[in-house]
């Protein structure tokens, strides 16, 4: 299949891109590169030896988007594009709303005026807000979002719902990933946040890496193993895997279907700490320090929907995440 990825030239779009192509589909990336760049495409193209058209455009421009479709016209859209951190969305929940929903609208309606029925989006865990148990599955209580980040991805997984009832020829799949973390094994793509990281792995691998003093670990009072808090870190290069399953589901059937994409398995800040210092052999340093306003205890999957419906395992382990995500920083460090 012809498969645009909005957002593709990003961390989970790149190697989405990636896994696209390794399983002989085509791949076509639109991005306005607001926290991505034109480099992490011109890598997939060096991983896969494919070459993959790049647009530079905002999915919310609704002309520029048509004329993509009318060159290209796809068969499928993996729907990533989107402002994605919590903080900056609690600060300027306008914009979020504002970039995330009118992208999405766009998107829906050029779809239909050229006839493009397969959609998956890239949606979050984060739609389950604190969960009442363990381990989450699709049809726990969703909706509870603690920012408007996550608001913005609850309503846009209601948005295609709603158009998948009224246009009965649309198929989507609504992908809610727990926690992606680690790289490409060939150290040349990889996520890249913009300033300091506010999530888990990349400050761990800028500690490790010397960029930064110490990783501050939000709270050891947490009702965990430990005390701190418990997650689902899944391997990008699963996640990316992930979409390629979800993509032949999309193409047999229709309506809407909601996944995790999680390994099932819960890991605390400090079992990520401990793993990262032993699959690497380098220190981290760290002190334990206040909460972080909004995080719950923990937080895993069920993951066996994925499973029964579309024949999608992870298969990466804490290892590999760790060993893949440094050496990622080590070339980015080096220049590389
Ligand atoms: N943590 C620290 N120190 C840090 C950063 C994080 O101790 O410097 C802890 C957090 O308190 C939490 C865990 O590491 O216990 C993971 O935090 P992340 O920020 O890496 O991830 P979150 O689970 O908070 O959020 C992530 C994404 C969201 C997404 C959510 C889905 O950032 O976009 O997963 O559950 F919505």
């Amino acid at each position: 299949m012809k498969v645009l990825l909005t957002g593709g030239a990003g961390y989970i779009g790149s190697h989405t891109a990636v896994e696209l192509i390794n399983a002989g589909h085509e791949a076509i990336v639109a991005d306005n590169f607001a926290n991505s760049s034109p480099e992490a495409t011109k890598r997939v193209e060096q991983i896969t030896g494919k070459s993959v058209p790049l647009y530079e455009l905002d999915v919310c421009d609704k002309a520029a988007l048509e004329k993509l479709f009318a060159a290209e016209r796809p068969d499928a859209v993996i729907h990533l594009a989107g402002l994605k951190a919590v903080g900056e969305s609690v600060a300027k929940p306008v914009l979020y709303y504002r970039n995330n929903i009118d992208s999405t609208l766009s998107l829906l309606e050029v779809m239909e005026e050229y006839g493009c029925n397969r959609l998956i989006f890239s949606s979050s865990a984060t739609v389950y807000g604190a969960p009442d148990t363990l381990p989450i599955t699709e049809e726990s209580k969703a909706g509870g979002c603690t920012n408007p980040y996550g608001w913005t991805k609850y309503m846009i997984e209601r948005i295609i719902e709603g158009a998948a009832v009224a246009n009965k020829n649309l198929s989507a799949v609504l992908l809610r990933y727990f926690n992606p973390v680690g790289a490409h094994e060939s150290g040349l793509i990889g996520e890249k946040p913009n300033g300091i990281p506010n999530n888990l792995m990349p400050y761990i691998c800028k500690v490790a890496g010397g960029e930064l003093k110490e990783l501050s670990v939000f709270g050891n009072d947490y009702n965990t193993h430990d005390g701190t808090g418990v997650r689902d870190y899944i391997h990008v290069v699963d996640l990316a895997k992930g979409h390629v399953a979800a993509l032949g589901y999309c193409a047999e059937n229709s309506g809407t279907e909601i996944f995790n994409l999680g390994t099932g398995i819960g890991y605390s800040v400090l079992d990520m700490v401990n793993a990262f210092e032993r699959a690497n052999g380098v220190p981290v340093a760290h002190r334990i320090a206040p909460r972080r306003p909004g995080d719950i205890d923990a937080c895993y999957a069920d993951p066996s929907k994925a499973a029964r419906l579309l024949g999608w395992k992870a298969e990466k382990n804490l290892d590999d995440m760790c060993r893949d995500s440094w050496t990622w920083q080590k070339n980015c460090l080096a220049g590389k």
